[in-house]
């Protein structure tokens, strides 16, 4: 097929189900098979605005594996720390690379990329989305339940990145996503449309419900994420009380189903959005999820570069 190929990896609003689908059996076929000469030659660039342990690693591991290499740049050493354009380094880097990931503090400069960049550019984490994280999450939930239709999914916690995306990705897989979020807090009503108007047509369902105690009734997976995200470090002790009565703790835990699972895309704050019983607990699948990121990210790699 190789409908992919050449695509970028932004929001996943562009992709169908059945495009999912496939990345997700590649990902569970690379996680059996790890080691292939399929990027044998191909390079990614992968430039950071931001810290990372999972991201860096996973993607640059991955190449590897793969037969391929991977460049991390970080934003302060190349010429974009002293003002080069996002759409010069764009045109530039696509004269050397096979695919760019970016890192970065905002959705529009991650477009600005795209839109410049001649090779596909994937979204490593911006304010508004991590699909790369979501993939990974779907395909852990998929490990841990059998499926992923009709699956319930509670994300407690900010709704931000990380909980928009596994919005869109559960809305296009079936799933029953709730978020529980405190008011101001919530994730962006058109994300929220969108993804409802999603689940609409894939037999799924998204919603709010404030109260957390009400929202795990019956959860197969339990989701949270910091608090204080990457670069809000300024608001972190008013939202130390303005997201009090959202941890996830053991007794939140135990007012989900009797075998639901516990994710976070970490890196976590224990004692914050999550108890260390529960993060370090039977439930918790988290250091799995974390491993998942590579073996998702290599199946997004070969769709979109791959030697055909
Ligand atoms: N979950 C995630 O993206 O982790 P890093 O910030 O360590 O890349
Ligand atoms: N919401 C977090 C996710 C980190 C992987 C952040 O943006 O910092």
């Amino acid at each position: 097929d190789g409908a992919m190929h050449g695509k970028h990896v932004l929001t996943w609003m562009d992709y169908t189900q059945s495009e999912i689908s496939q990345l997700l059996a590649q990902a569970q076929h690379l996680k059996e098979n790890p080691y292939t000469q399929s990027l044998k030659g191909k390079n990614l660039a992968m430039i950071f605005e931001k810290s990372s342990t999972r991201t860096r690693v996973s993607f640059e591991v991955g190449m590897v594996q793969m037969g391929g290499h991977a460049l991390y740049l970080n934003t302060n050493d190349i010429q974009i720390g002293r003002g080069e354009t996002i759409a010069d380094t764009a045109r530039v880097l696509s004269g050397y690379v096979d695919a760019i990931m970016f890192r970065t503090t905002s959705h529009s400069k991650l477009k600005e990329l795209a839109d410049n960049a001649s090779v596909p550019v994937i979204n490593g984490l911006c304010d508004v989305y991590h699909p790369c994280q979501a993939l990974a999450d779907i395909f852990t939930i998929f490990e841990l339940k059998g499926r992923l239709s009709g699956v319930k999914v509670v994300y407690i916690g900010d709704g931000n990145n990380v909980a928009h995306s596994l919005m869109i990705l559960a809305a296009m897989t079936g799933m029953e996503m709730v978020i529980c979020a405190p008011e101001g807090y919530h994730p962006q009503a058109e994300i929220m449309d969108k993804a409802i108007e999603l689940a609409e047509r894939h037999s799924g369902s998204v919603r709010l419900e404030n109260d957390p105690k009400k929202a795990v009734v019956d959860a197969d997976v339990i989701y949270t994420d910091v608090w204080t995200s990457m670069g809000q470090e300024e608001e972190s002790e008013k939202r130390l009380q303005d997201f009090r009565g959202y941890q996830v703790d053991e007794d939140l835990l135990n007012s989900a189903k009797s075998n639901a699972s516990f994710l976070h895309c970490l890196p976590a704050h224990r004692g914050e959005e999550v108890t260390g019983g529960v993060i370090d607990g039977t439930h918790s699948a988290v250091f799995q999820q974390a491993e998942n990121r590579m073996h998702v990210q290599k199946a997004i790699l070969q769709a979109v570069i791959g030697w055909k």
